[in-house]
């Protein structure tokens, strides 16, 4: 059956044999509401709509269809491995629309935080409702919604953010099959479901992506620099075999430049700075504590390898007083 609350008997999903049993559970279910009729889902690559698709080839395969929108402001291979799971490993209907120049052109000037979240959130839907009329006898709308997302609409901490933004004339009726899960049995099942590490053990990254982390007015040259410098900063953290130790770390490229010198002649280019935290909820978070040898090997690598930044900033600031974003 598909649950429409968690029911206070049910048992946590810690193990790959509870894991196993959902799927079945959900497999069942999902044909017996979905019958022969299509489904839509918005695949991100994060962890909660990647184990939906997953779920959903394994019980509807190719009535369901998913639309992969990158804004252009994803991570370094993020969209590749995407369309490597999704299109090529598990043989999905899948959409994918590369948008970066219709977001950026959008973004371009656009300085104010709140201001850049409202452009990427409706130019999101917008691409997304376009690819979803594209498509013929669409009854069903795929989502991702985990428990915490519904306790914490009901507790009025945050809207959930579900096809309300879609327009009037998409009406879709939601499948949801991890809504009862919290996001380690989301996990759990995902590694069932035989979806690669990389995906399952996803840090958090923000809708708006690496946008947030390009504070002011984006320009594709920093952008750039922040995708390298973060692509930089998840391979090191990954050969030093810390990644899984630290809760989330990445670069942000602030929009200010500084001198420097580089072969003996003048440079003027924007830092880098690092940000790495611990947390348990994101609520709270302290800086990670770094080994100084590995910190002058990632300021070696980032100076020398990122074109346009001359300087490396280790960002110590504890949440509270600073947010883990910079937007
Ligand atoms: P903050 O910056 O509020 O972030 O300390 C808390 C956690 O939530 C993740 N996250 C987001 N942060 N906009 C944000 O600013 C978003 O849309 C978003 N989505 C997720 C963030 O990465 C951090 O782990």
């Amino acid at each position: 059956m598909i649950y429409d609350r968690r029911p206070d008997d049910f048992e946590r999903i810690t193990t790959r044999e509870l894991a196993d049993k959902f799927i079945d559970e959900q497999i069942e279910a999902i044909k017996e509401q979905v019958g022969d009729k299509k489904v839509l889902l918005a695949l991100s690559g994060g962890v909660d709509s990647s184990v939906v698709a997953a779920l959903l080839i394994k019980a509807i395969g190719d009535q369901l269809t998913c639309v992969h929108v990158n804004h252009g402001l994803l991570r370094k291979g993020e969209p590749e491995q995407v369309i490597e799971v999704f299109g090529n490993e598990l043989g999905a209907n899948l959409v994918y629309v590369d948008a970066t120049d219709r977001f950026l052109d959008k973004l371009a000037d656009v300085e104010g935080p709140e201001a850049k979240r409202m452009i990427i959130g409706n130019e999101f839907i917008e691409v997304f409702a376009e690819e979803a009329r594209k498509l013929e006898g669409v009854e069903f709308l795929a989502q991702g919604t985990i428990w915490p997302d519904i306790l914490e609409s009901e507790e009025g901490i945050k809207a959930h953010h579900n096809a309300g933004g879609l327009p009037e004339d998409l009406k879709f009726e939601l499948v949801e099959p991890v809504k009862i899960l919290f996001k380690d049995e989301v996990r759990q099942v995902g590694l069932a479901l035989g979806l690669p590490d990389t995906m399952v053990f996803r840090q958090p990254f923000p809708g708006p992506g690496l946008g947030v982390r390009c504070p002011g007015a984006i320009t594709r040259d920093r952008l750039e620099a922040v995708r390298e410098s973060d692509a930089i900063l998840r391979e090191e953290f990954a050969k030093d075999g810390i990644d899984n130790d630290v809760w989330q770390f990445f670069t942000v490229v602030p929009d200010f430049k500084s001198t420097g010198i580089r072969d003996g002649k003048r440079t003027f280019e924007w830092p880098c700075i690092i940000r790495a935290v611990n947390s348990i909820d994101a609520m709270t978070a302290e800086p990670a504590e770094l080994d100084w040898t590995f910190v002058q090997h990632l300021t070696e690598r980032i100076t020398s390898e990122v074109p346009g930044i001359n300087r490396v900033l280790w960002d110590i600031t504890p949440k509270p007083t600073g947010t883990i974003e910079y937007e």
